[in-house]
């Protein structure tokens, strides 16, 4: 039995982790903003509804909740910003740049940092939940500025980690989950909840076989950086 962190669990990706790792019979401290009821519907003793923005520092109520050891925190949580063209060239604004940033970039780097107790004696994996939108080397088709930029942030972040962490045996992975069907998209997108957390557990599982920091789908395949 495993201990497991999950951020912007309330839904979507986040939640899918949560059923996961909770049908495998992990204990599963999951974050939400406002709204736990999706948590609190699951009716399973094993999972820990913890309130927390991530932008901000979690209250000393909520952390007394925290197990002493994390085997894998998996960070989640993430805003796309404004859709509909409201992130091109002549529409994207300094706030909304730095608004993205802050919960898809810096977010997950301080998350790790005031965990990294936690995580040094669990011997965790850390998952850090990138997009393809985020690779330059996939970049053909510019725009979505914000988005794009903090996500590319988040996995130089994220390989720094992975050698900052090597020494402490603890596994960094970047994750793509494809394009999902979630609020993010609308409930667009080619593959479901389901299909996506089946992949990317299996990932996390096998986080140890790739490069430190590697990129990689939930198919199984690298992404270029
Ligand atoms: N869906 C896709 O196709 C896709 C593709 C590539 C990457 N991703 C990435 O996958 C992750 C999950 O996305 P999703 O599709 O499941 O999106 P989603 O349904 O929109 O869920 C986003 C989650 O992030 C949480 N969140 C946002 N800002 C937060 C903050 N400041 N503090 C704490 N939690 C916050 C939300 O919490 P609230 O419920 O409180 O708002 C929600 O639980 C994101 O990092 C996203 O960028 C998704």
């Amino acid at each position: 039995m495993n201990n497991i962190f999950i951020t912007g669990a309330n839904r979507g990706l986040g939640l899918g982790f949560v059923k996961h790792y909770l049908n495998r019979g992990d204990r599963v401290w999951a974050t939400y903003r406002n709204e736990a009821s999706s948590l609190v519907n699951l009716k399973n003793p094993s999972c820990i509804p913890i309130q927390w923005d991530v932008t901000e520092p979690l209250a000393d109520t909520e952390g007394t909740k925290l197990p002493d050891e994390i085997h894998l925190l998996i960070n989640n949580a993430g805003i796309y910003g404004a859709k509909n063209g409201g992130q091109d060239l002549d529409s994207i604004e300094q706030q909304e740049m730095l608004q993205v940033f802050k919960i898809d970039a810096v977010a997950p780097l301080m998350t790790v940092k005031s965990m990294l107790p936690r995580l040094k004696k669990g011997r965790a994996t850390i998952a850090n939940m990138s997009s393809k939108m985020g690779s330059v080397a996939d970049n053909g088709s510019g725009g979505v500025y914000a988005y794009r930029a903090a996500k590319s942030a988040l996995n130089i972040i994220s390989r720094s980690l992975a050698v900052d962490l090597a020494k402490d045996n603890i596994n960094v992975i970047t994750l793509h989950p494809g394009w999902v069907q979630t609020d993010m998209t609308n409930q667009t997108g080619l593959i479901n909840v389901e299909t996506s957390i089946a992949g990317l557990s299996s990932v996390i599982d096998n986080a140890s076989s790739y490069q430190p920091g590697a990129f990689v789908a939930f198919d199984g395949t690298e992404v270029p950086y």
